[in-house]
């Protein structure tokens, strides 16, 4: 079932995108060779609870951690640990924080010291995918309509599209329905309705699009071990279009 929320919910949900965007903020300096990954999560689940919230993530289905952190070929769901960040590394970091009782999702992917021209490539056209996806963000639009603009702005930027894992629909739980899946046609899916909150979420790799899950159960990587990226944002259908709630401040 797709929610619509009320005013009151999107008040809710605009503060928790607002927290999630003001730990990205807060961690983005700490993004230096040297530090740990588990360094990274414990001063972001301080700073959120610091301020009222809740790391969702910690505890979810058996996650131990309150940020997922996905290092060059880690895709997604890395687990912090005891590896250090290092030159040319390219980092995702991936929160979902509660507050008041509403989710906020965002994903970025960092860059550490001075990174590869191919890396850097990967990096704009996953957020550039990101962004094609949310202007298609509109009432009377379809699922479909977002699916198909990330997908085939990858194809033309010959990144392999993760099938895998997809987008969500995100409410009072991190995920709700509706799917968004980052490959699909025009005109199909749910449509959508001022109210509805969605998390688009582009997985994109530099090679092909197949992936594997390591022996830790979690952590998705790319099957030829090329470097993935990770865009994510939590938006709000409006009346007239999209209003994004984990903005980059
Ligand atoms: N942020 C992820 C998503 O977009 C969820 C994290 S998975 C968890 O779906 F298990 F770590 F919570
Ligand atoms: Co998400």
């Amino acid at each position: 079932m797709i929610t619509i929320k009320s005013e009151e919910e999107i008040k809710l949900m605009r503060q928790a995108g607002y927290l999630v965007s003001l730990t990205h903020q807060y961690l983005k300096p700490y993004i230096k060779p040297g530090i740990t990954t588990k360094e990274l999560d414990r001063l972001a689940e301080e700073f959120i609870i610091e301020h009222d919230g809740v790391p969702t993530c910690k505890g979810y289905e058996g996650f131990p951690a309150t940020l997922c952190i996905s290092v060059n070929d880690e895709v997604v769901h890395g687990i912090p640990g005891k590896r250090k960040l290092k030159d040319g590394d390219i980092v995702t970091i991936d929160m979902v924080i509660g507050y008041h009782g509403y989710q906020g999702d965002a994903a970025w992917t960092y860059a550490v010291g001075s990174i590869s021209p191919e890396k850097k490539y990967l990096m704009e056209h996953t957020e550039r995918a990101l962004y094609e996806g949310i202007k298609e963000v509109k009432p009377g639009n379809r699922i479909g309509d977002i699916s198909h603009a990330v997908e085939s702005y990858a194809n033309r930027y010959h990144l392999g599209v993760v099938k895998e894992l997809i987008g969500h629909g995100i409410g009072t739980k991190m995920h709700e329905d509706p799917d968004v899946p980052n490959y699909g046609k025009k005109g199909t899916g749910p449509k959508l309705k001022p109210g509805m909150v969605i998390c688009i979420e582009p997985m994109l790799n530099l090679g092909d699009s197949a992936v594997g899950i390591l022996d830790d159960d979690w952590t998705i990587v790319t099957e030829d071990g090329s470097p993935s990226a990770h865009y994510e944002h939590t938006v709000l259908v409006t009346d007239d279009g999209y209003e994004i709630l984990t903005p980059r401040i």
